[in-house]
C-alpha cells in the first residue's frame, strides 16, 4: 500500500497522535460490528438490551445477552490492527488511544493506557454502591449476579443508550483531543456522539485528521485523508513504512 508523502513525512517527525478506535478494529478479532450488513443493531434492537429501561425491565434477559458477549469477548484475541496500535505507543513519544470498543482488546495487545469512553465489558459494576466486580463466571443458568456488599443488582459497567459517558474518560479524551498533531479515526462508522465528533474536534484544533476504514462515513469528506482498507492490514504497513523513515 501507497501512503501520501504528507502524512509518512508528518509522522516521521514524532507529532503527537491520537487514535480513535470503533468495533470495525476488532472485526478481525471476530467481535461483530453494531452497524453494516451483518452488524449487531440489524438483528437485535439497541433499546431492548443496551438501555437502563431495558435492564430495569427484564435484567434477565440484559444478562444472557452481555453474559454471551463476556463469553466471546474472553475467547477472542487481539489482530494485527491492534498490535500496531500498541506499537505506536512505543513509536510516538506522546500517543493516546481512545476507544469506543468494550473488549479490552487493546490493553491485551499492549497499549498501556486506553480511554475507554463506553466501559469495559469484561468489568462489573454495582447498581447501588458502585463497587466495582471482576468477569463473573456463570456455571449453568445465567442469573442476576448480587452486590456482596449491599445486595444491589450488578451490571455491566458499559455506557448504555441514553447514559453519560464517565467524566474521567471524557475529561482524558478532551486532553488528547486539545493536543493532537496527527488524529486516526479507525474503524467506526462515525455516528454515535460525542465520539463521532472528537475526529472533527481534532482536526477544528489544527490535527492532521486520517481516516482508515473499509468503506465511506460520514467523516470521510472531512478528513485530510481516508484510507479504505482493513485496519488489521493497513495499519502493519504504516507502521513498518513509518519504521523505516525513522531509521534512514
Ligand atoms: P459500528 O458497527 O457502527 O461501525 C463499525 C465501522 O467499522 C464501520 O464503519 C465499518 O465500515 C468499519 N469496519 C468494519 N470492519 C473493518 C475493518 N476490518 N477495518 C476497518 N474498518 C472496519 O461501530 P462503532 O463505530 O464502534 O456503543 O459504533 C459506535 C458505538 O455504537 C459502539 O461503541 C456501541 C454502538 O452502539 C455503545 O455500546 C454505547
Amino acid at each position: 500500500m501507497k501512503f501520501s508523502e504528507k502524512l509518512i513525512s508528518l509522522l516521521k517527525n514524532d507529532p503527537v497522535v491520537s487514535v480513535l478506535t470503533g468495533a470495525g478494529v476488532s472485526a478481525e478479532s471476530g467481535v461483530e460490528t453494531f452497524r453494516g450488513e451483518n452488524g449487531l443493531w440489524r438483528k437485535f434492537k439497541p433499546e431492548e438490551l443496551a438501555s437502563v429501561d431495558a435492564f430495569l425491565s427484564n435484567p434477565e434477559l440484559v444478562w444472557e445477552w452481555y453474559n454471551l458477549r463476556q463469553n466471546i469477548v474472553r475467547d477472542i484475541e487481539p489482530n494485527p490492527g491492534h498490535y500496531s496500535i500498541a506499537e505506536m505507543e512505543n513509536i510516538f513519544t506522546s500517543f493516546y488511544i481512545i476507544t469506543q470498543n468494550v473488549d479490552g482488546l487493546h490493553k491485551r495487545a499492549g497499549n498501556t493506557r486506553p480511554i475507554e469512553l463506553h466501559g469495559n465489558i469484561m468489568r462489573n459494576i454495582c447498581t447501588g454502591c458502585c463497587k466495582l466486580f471482576d468477569e463473573i463466571e456463570f456455571t449453568g443458568e445465567v442469573q442476576i449476579p448480587y452486590c456482596d456488599s449491599c445486595s444491589s443488582m450488578l451490571r455491566p459497567d458499559v455506557v448504555w443508550f441514553g447514559e453519560m459517558l464517565p467524566e474521567e474518560a471524557l475529561k482524558d479524551a478532551e486532553n488528547a483531543i486539545m493536543n493532537t498533531e496527527v488524529f486516526f479515526s479507525i474503524g467506526t462508522s462515525a455516528v454515535v456522539q460525542p465520539a463521532a465528533s472528537m475526529p472533527v474536534w481534532a482536526k477544528n484544533n489544527g490535527a492532521y485528521l486520517v481516516e482508515i476504514n473499509i468503506e465511506e462515513t460520514p467523516l470521510t469528506f472531512y478528513a485530510d485523508e481516508s484510507i479504505r482498507g482493513r485496519s488489521g492490514e493497513v495499519l502493519p504497513e504504516l507502521i513498518e513504512e513509518i519504521k523505516k523513515e525513522i531509521h534512514e
